[in-house]
């Protein structure tokens, strides 16, 4: 049987505690995981994603997380093509509430008719219900403390390193 390969993709500016309870949970459901930092063009970056991507690969060490886990990240044209150069047959997201199905659906779809990648939608645990990139953004950049909602990596980086920003 051919190994079962997927992809979870996102913007991860930055990464959340959310973003790596869904990580952990694809890592023990396929024998090979990319990680894929996306550059997402709707969307004004706060960390440049060689900064996501390296945050990514601390927080998944730092949290012990088990299997074959790639992180990699992808500017250039379809996410799609990327999950056909690696193999996979799968695109894993993580899924919050309702709005989170709202807007992953289409994409789904999408991916679906352009390459017959299917999509699997993962629930966090519910702790991470409320947390995303957007607020944990805004309230570093206010000063804040935004260690509850993202790795001991990412928040003494945005502690420390990307103030000013
Ligand atoms: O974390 P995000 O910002 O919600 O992630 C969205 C992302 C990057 C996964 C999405 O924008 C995406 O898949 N972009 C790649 C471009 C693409 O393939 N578009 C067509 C199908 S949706």
């Amino acid at each position: 049987m051919s190994p079962r390969i997927a992809v979870v993709p996102g913007s991860f500016d930055p990464p959340t505690r959310g973003h790596l309870d869904v990580i952990r949970r694809a890592a023990g459901l396929f024998d090979q995981l990319h990680v894929l930092v996306v550059h997402n063009p709707g969307k004004e970056a706060m960390l440049p994603i060689a900064q996501r991507q390296a945050l990514l690969e601390q927080s998944i060490q730092d949290e012990g997380i088990e299997g074959d886990v790639i992180v990699a990240a992808w500017s250039m044209g379809l996410l799609v093509d990327y999950a056909t150069d690696v193999g996979a047959q799968v695109l894993v997201k993580g899924i919050r509430s309702q709005v989170d199905v709202a807007y992953e659906t289409p994409m789904a779809i999408v991916n679906r008719d352009l390459a017959h990648v299917e999509t699997v939608f993962l629930l966090p645990d519910p702790s991470h219900a409320l947390v995303s990139s957007s607020l944990v953004r805004q309230v570093a950049a206010l000063g804040g403390d935004v260690s509850p909602y993202v790795p001991a990596a990412v928040a003494r980086f945005l502690d420390t390193g990307a103030r000013g920003l």
